[in-house]
């Protein structure tokens, strides 16, 4: 049984949480696209852990995590990544976990170019996360990155930096922004190369034997649906395919070994970052925060927050074939008296409603929510063992997000531990 996980909404759905409870079943965990603009918390008692590059299914034993062929890499970072996991008491070598030899590696200049264009876009920035995401997958595409196997080999790594450095210094320059030098770059990424060839493998060949061996694989998304680089809210997207064709693109798993997609979604919405996004309310931001919830895993940021959208989580289902929901973050809405729910977007200047989102960023911006509403159950959720002790308003409500949303609820998370997953029999 192979499945993959996507996030149905902007990001932040509590992937992690559900990845840390579905690898018990699971021989494998691979992540497939992005880099770490990912920031997958999971929590363990007192203990929270935020993965940003290595797969959430590290902190069980006898599991094995891959990094794909489809995630960049900031070799720094997950070399800090590693050694954090590390000095928290969790084993992290050669044998659990796998670095693909294709992944395309994040450097440098790719950081300084992102916080640069995004600086002289002004109000019309992205918001990324900084991490060098879009220009990393914009060299992929233009053919002149660098891959992990090449930092493995000095000097065609060298003679790759030089011929890099010279483009990207001037580019530097040209924004205002400091020269990068060779020598610096050179050794630190060098130093990380030794740190991590002992994880460097085929990924493809490995994950191929995996199947033939009859072993289950969990790939895990990153990001969410509309965040995704054809089908989201473009501009306001990640450089990824966040979305389940992502999963085999970029793992080299045929679409034909898989067997079911999960779909995450928060019982409310919530994005990071600029663009259109149309149950945003304030109200529901201020609620959320107060509670202490909502902050970005990645950066700090608060993240901006509304109502559920089911005409996004029902086009989500279409585009990457979900067949089980995992919805999360239900307990946040335990104190409201009257919850709301995006049922159609009413078009700018016009009566026409709605039911799939426009594909045009500015477009959607333009449209306004029809909302139907229902009561809440005010009581608290988070104690709670089974799906049958939820409130019975809480389970109208899921029922109708599933309905809406056009696939069959699974499980319900009440709370970021693993215990509080309620499975839907
Ligand atoms: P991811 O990027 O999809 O893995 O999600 P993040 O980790 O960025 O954000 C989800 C946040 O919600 C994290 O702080 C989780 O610990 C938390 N979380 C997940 N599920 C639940 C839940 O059911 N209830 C509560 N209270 N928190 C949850
Ligand atoms: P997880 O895996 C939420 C958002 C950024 C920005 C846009 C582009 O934790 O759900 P980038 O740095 O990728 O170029 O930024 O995408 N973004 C996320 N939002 N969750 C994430 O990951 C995100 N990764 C990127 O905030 O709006
Ligand atoms: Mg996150």
């Amino acid at each position: 049984m192979n499945t993959i996980l996507v996030g149905s909404q902007w990001g932040d759905e509590g992937k992690g949480k559900i990845i840390d409870v579905l690898t018990e079943e699971v021989d494998l965990v691979v992540r497939s696209q992005g880099g770490n603009n990912a920031g997958h918390t999971i929590v363990h008692g007192e203990r929270k852990y935020i993965l940003h590059l290595i797969p959430s299914g590290i902190l069980r034993p006898k599991k094995v995590c891959v990094i794909g062929n489809g995630v960049v890499i900031d070799p720094i970072a997950l070399v800090e990544e590693i050694s954090g996991l590390r000095s928290q008491g969790i084993k992290v070598n050669g044998n659990n976990l796998l670095i693909s030899q294709s992944a395309h590696i994040v450097m440098p200049y790719h950081r300084a170019l992102d916080e640069a264009r995004e600086q002289i876009k002004g109000k019309n920035k992205i918001g990324t996360t900084k991490r060098g995401i879009g220009p990393a997958y914009g060299d992929k595409a233009a053919r002149v990155g660098l891959r992990m196997a090449d930092l493995m080999r000095p000097e065609i790594f060298e003679e790759k930096l030089r011929l890099r450095l010279q483009e990207n210094n001037l580019l530097l320059q040209s924004f205002g922004r400091k020269k990068l030098s060779f020598s610096k770059v050179f050794s630190q990424y060098q130093e990380a190369a030794v740190f991590l060839k002992p994880f460097l493998t085929n990924t493809v060949a490995y994950l191929h034997e995996a199947i033939a061996e009859k072993k289950k694989i969990l790939f895990e998304g990153a990001q969410g649906t509309f965040l995704d680089l054809d089908h989201g809210t473009y501009p306001f997207v990640t450089s990824s395919n966040t979305t389940s064709g992502g999963a085999c693109t970029g793992s080299g798993v045929p679409p034909n070994a898989i067997d079911s997609v999960v779909g995450v979604m928060k019982a409310y919405t919530t994005r990071v970052g600029e663009g259109p996004f149309p149950t945003e309310d304030r109200a529901m931001s201020c609620m959320l925060h107060e509670m202490g919830r909502e902050f970005g895993a990645t950066t700090g940021r608060a993240r901006r927050c509304g109502w559920f959208d089911a005409v996004a989580t029902s086009y989500a289902t279409m585009i990457n074939g979900i067949n089980r929901l995992a919805i999360t973050n239900v307990d946040g809405l335990d104190q409201l008296e009257k919850i709301f729910i995006c049922t159609g977007y009413r078009l700018s200047g016009s009566r026409k409603i709605l039911t799939i989102p426009p594909e045009d960023a500015q477009e959607l911006a333009g449209c306004k929510p029809v909302y139907e509403t229902m009561s809440g159950w005010m009581v608290p959720t988070s104690h709670l063992q089974c799906y049958c002790d939820l409130p019975l308003n809480a389970r109208r409500y899921l029922e109708r997000l599933a309905e809406l949303t056009g696939a069959p609820l699974w499980m319900v998370s009440v709370g970021p531990g693993r215990h509080q997953t309620l499975w839907i029999k």
